[in-house]
């Protein structure tokens, strides 16, 4: 079974025939939303609105513990997370979709591990590829299936948010190395790599990053919605093509 974590602008999923929804408690307590299951083209799905079905939950404040594993008590084959961005490289315009390959963590003060604990041997997992490959390669190949542009690999900065950043600080976050910016891929990516899940995300570029593009002096955050709202359709397309893609 596939699992989707919808991000801002994915609060439902309109292609998804829903058959039910369950409330799911974990030992971290209550994930943002019940799941909702259903199926696409005939393959059952299940999704869970990262920032709520109302979307009111900012990103600092997602039980993104309570989320992965919520997800991970269903085996899911592969979970995909969709998740807006700010664009830094160039050709990072809004409206592109991007798989990334690498992500910064620059997030501070969230529940960042399951393997916190002092009764147990301390566990690192190795994170050199923070995306699970295979995913990756799942959603390019639904991509080119489903006609759309999609672009491979590119590194993901977090922020702390909810705030936007300044110039400055985007100015820094390309001498890092990032190409784009949001403020939910940490610790989603990370906690899925301690669960063993095989997640990747498809970044949305809703807007330019501050101070670039069109957007030297402010990001105009009426906008991004509006970009949102178009691009979901080509995300949702891709997501169509991918339950043709992998095997349960
Ligand atoms: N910065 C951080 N997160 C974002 C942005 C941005 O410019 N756009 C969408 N999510």
């Amino acid at each position: 079974m596939l699992a989707i974590i919808g991000g801002s602008g994915m609060t439902q999923l309109s292609c998804l025939e829903i058959t039910h929804r369950q409330i799911i408690r974990t030992p971290y307590g209550e994930p943002s939303g019940p799941l909702t299951f259903g199926k696409i083209k005939g393959r059952e799905i299940v999704f869970l609105a990262r920032h709520g079905h109302g979307h009111t939950i900012p990103p600092h404040a997602i039980n993104y513990r309570a989320n992965l594993w919520a997800l991970n008590s269903l085996k899911p084959t592969h979970v995909v997370a969709v998740a807006s961005v700010g664009g830094i490289r160039a050709d990072l315009t809004p409206g592109k979709m991007v798989i990334p390959d690498q992500i910064i963590d620059y997030t501070y003060d969230r529940a960042f591990t399951y393997f916190d604990s002092t009764d147990h041997p301390v566990t690192h997992i190795d994170f050199t590829e923070p995306y699970c490959q295979i995913t990756r390669k799942t959603l390019l190949e639904a991509a080119r299936n489903a006609n759309e542009v999609i672009i491979d690999n590119g590194v993901y900065a977090a922020t702390q948010g909810p705030r936007l950043e300044t110039a400055a600080e985007i100015n820094r976050l390309e001498r890092d190395g990032a190409d784009m910016v949001g403020m939910t891929g940490m610790p989603e990516t990370a906690l899925a790599r301690e669960l063993g899940l095989n997640y990747a995300a498809i970044a949305i570029v809703a807007n330019y990053a501050a101070g670039r593009g069109t957007n030297k002096n402010v990001v105009p955050l009426k906008e991004i919605y509006a970009v949102l709202d178009k691009a979901m359709f080509n995300v949702r397309n891709v997501l169509e093509h991918m339950v043709s893609c992998y095997v349960d």
